[in-house]
């Protein structure tokens, strides 16, 4: 490095420190009533920023950025939408945009949102706390305001994390298990509802012998029919299970005519969401890996803190036209608040996650397109009604639904 030499003036090495050079500007613009506008994605923010990190209990978001000698981003904090990419973003929120808290909950994680169109019904699940609470919700859109009550299915089924609508059933990722949970026993598997009749079935619960250690969420292939599903192991973090875990995490493929169960991944730290692209020719999954614990026993039920450097990312991988083999696994997008939880694909291929306090709207190329805010954390979301244009979206402390013009995939 040159040694400024000492004849150099004062006043112009000052000048060459102060500089501060590239600041977008404006760094956002209102967009409409809730919307604001991040122009250039804030890509150059004044000195001095700093954003601190999620915690377990709270996931931090953008607005939380203080700039500039403590001014936070009020106007994004406050946002219901903010739009990245101003001319798909605003094009997916349509004219008139809405978002509405509809019901308030209980702290729980709350997951598994499955609309059912032909009740115009959405289920979903809470996990516990309370300890071993069993039913599951359901969200009446019939009745004008939506209501929520308990639904409790014969028999019922313990800790649905993740669930999928196929052939006018239920699919649930039956997450939790021990051997008396209301007098029978219970352990992580794939579980069938029929909202007709109200009877569920078990289409698998092992391993050879072995428990799943999870089983978070499932995904239906429809030209083949063939479950994808992940298997992390939160359960036995999180006190939903009494055994520790005695498989890999990883993720698999159900086969529901022969009852062969196929490892189709085994490199991601934390396989959690998992959903395919309307043609079923890329499988997405979510390595929430940044929230995790350790298994072994000695520690107990560890909880899942968040650990910002651990893995938070959605993968993409081909799917065989056969549907048995995914292939060339690359990274798509790392979601910045929070771990990507909840995933879903959008009929026209966008990439929707659950991302701490909202959820992100991405394209397949992994950019950032625009940000649901809440108040509350987000696990998962559904679309529903007749033209699949209402997101609900379900978490701690919070559902609440969002309209806009970006439509889900129909599932039949
Ligand atoms: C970061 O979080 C800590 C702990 O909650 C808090 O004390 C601190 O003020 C925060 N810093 C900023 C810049 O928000
Ligand atoms: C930040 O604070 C410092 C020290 O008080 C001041 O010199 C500087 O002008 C402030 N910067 C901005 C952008 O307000
Ligand atoms: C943002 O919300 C906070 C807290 O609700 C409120 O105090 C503040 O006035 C709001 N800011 C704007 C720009 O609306
Ligand atoms: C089994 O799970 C149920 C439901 O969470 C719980 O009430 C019960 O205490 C658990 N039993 C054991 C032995 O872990
Ligand atoms: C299924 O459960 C719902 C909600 O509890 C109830 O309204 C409905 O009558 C039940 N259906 C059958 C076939 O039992
Ligand atoms: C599923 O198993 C059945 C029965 O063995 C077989 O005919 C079918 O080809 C399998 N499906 C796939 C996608 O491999
Ligand atoms: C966070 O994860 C990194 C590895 O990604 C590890 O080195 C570090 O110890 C972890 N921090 C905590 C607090 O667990
Ligand atoms: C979120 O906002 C809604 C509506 O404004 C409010 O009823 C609810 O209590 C808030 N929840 C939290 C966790 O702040």
């Amino acid at each position: 490095m040159r040694i400024l030499s000492s004849s150099c003036p004062l006043f112009l090495i000052a000048g060459l420190v102060r500089a501060q050079t590239g600041i977008t500007n404006p760094l956002t613009t209102k967009c409409g009533p809730s919307v604001v506008c991040v122009n250039k994605y804030a890509n150059v923010l004044p000195y001095h920023f700093f954003r601190n990190l999620s915690t377990s209990s709270d996931a931090s978001t953008f607005g939380d950025t203080t700039i500039a000698n403590g001014t936070q981003l009020k106007d994004v904090q406050n946002a219901s939408f903010l739009v990245f990419d101003q001319d798909r973003g605003l094009e997916i929120l349509g004219s008139n945009p809405t978002y509405e808290f509809v019901f308030s909950v209980s702290k729980a994680v709350h997951e598994a949102p499955v609309y059912v169109p032909s009740q115009n019904k959405l289920y979903l699940s809470q996990l516990s706390p309370p300890p071993g609470y069993l039913p599951q919700l359901v969200i009446d859109l019939n009745q004008d305001p939506p209501t929520l009550s308990e639904f409790l299915s014969d028999p019922p089924v313990y800790a649905p994390n993740g669930g999928t609508f196929y052939d006018g059933k239920i699919i649930w990722a039956a997450s939790g298990g021990n051997r008396s949970i209301e007098g029978g026993e219970q352990r992580e598997g794939i579980r069938v509802l029929d909202p007709e009749t109200n009877k569920t079935t078990t289409l698998v619960n092992n391993y050879f012998g072995f428990y799943f250690n999870t089983i978070d969420d499932v995904a239906v292939n429809k030209k083949t029919g063939d479950i994808y599903f992940t298997d992390p192991q939160y359960s036995w973090f999180n006190s939903l299970t009494d055994t520790p875990p005695q498989l890999p995490c990883a993720s698999y493929r159900y086969n529901q005519t022969s009852g062969a169960v196929f490892l189709i991944d085994d490199t991601l730290s934390q396989p959690n969401g998992i959903a395919l692209s309307p043609d079923d020719s890329i499988l997405y999954i979510s390595d929430s890996g940044a929230v995790t614990g350790p298994v072994d026993p000695k520690y107990g039920h560890p909880g899942t803190p968040f650990n910002a450097t651990g893995h938070r990312t959605i993968y993409a991988f081909d799917v065989s036209s056969d549907g048995t083999k995914i292939t060339n696994k690359r990274a798509v997008y790392l979601t910045a608040a929070y771990v990507p939880d909840g995933l879903k694909v959008a009929a026209n291929g966008y990439i929707l996650t659950a991302n701490g306090r909202g959820v992100d709207v991405v394209d397949p190329a992994g950019q950032l397109l625009l940000t649901v805010q809440t108040n509350y954390t987000v696990q998962n979301f559904a679309w529903t009604g007749p033209e699949l244009k209402t997101l609900w979206l379900v978490g701690q402390g919070g559902i609440s639904k969002v309209e806009w013009e970006l439509k889900g995939q129909e599932l039949k």
